[in-house]
């Protein structure tokens, strides 16, 4: 599902807004801004999501492929949550933003410090219709969960590059040691 022209009508519109704001040539912060007041307007109404990427795994959460841009400037995902589930703690190694779309979801950031990881005291939680950043410059590790713990949440997410196939990492919460994953997608 990669051509503007098959994808749902909310979902077009953002991704031409998204290459009209890179068509211009812009800067990470730009370029988050942007994404971030496109992706809320697109999170604002929960009646586009294709049926086929609303789907949890009984076990794990799931990542399903929206959009790829052709020139690999961004991806768009839907991020869906089973009840209780969470991510290992992780990062992005590029910028993202998440929009929640249904339910709610759970962040609580991590510092890097002597090279243990430090959680911050408190967690960010976003509702429908919310947006959040990450990124190697503003802070880009954390660990995300599900606010419920009786029924599905799913948060639309829009990565600086192909996601599914960047390098990254999931980090041992004891010890902070880094090792690297591709995340891929459950659909393509
Ligand atoms: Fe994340």
């Amino acid at each position: 599902m990669t051509a503007a022209t098959t994808l749902p009508g909310r979902l077009a519109a953002f991704v031409q807004g998204m290459d009209a704001a890179l068509g211009a040539g812009s800067d990470e912060p730009r370029t988050v801004e942007a994404c971030a007041a496109l992706l809320r307007e697109l999170v604002a109404h929960d009646d586009w999501l294709p049926e086929a990427c609303s789907h949890p795994h009984p076990v794990h959460y799931q990542q399903y492929l929206l959009h790829r841009d052709p020139a690999g400037r961004y991806s768009v995902v839907s991020f869906v949550w089973g009840p209780g589930q969470r991510t290992p703690i992780h990062d992005h190694c590029t910028w993202g933003v998440i929009g929640m779309l249904r339910g709610a979801e759970y962040s609580r950031a991590y510092a890097r410090e002597n090279g243990r990881l430090v959680p911050a005291t408190t967690e960010e939680r976003i509702e429908p219709g919310q947006a959040t950043c990450v990124s190697p410059s503003i802070g880009d590790i954390h660990l995300v969960r599900n606010a419920y713990d009786d029924r599905v949440s799913i948060s639309i997410h829009v990565y600086g590059t192909d996601i599914g196939k960047q390098s990254r990492h999931v980090y041992d919460a004891e010890t902070g040691v880094a090792k690297s994953f591709v995340s891929g997608y459950a659909n393509a």
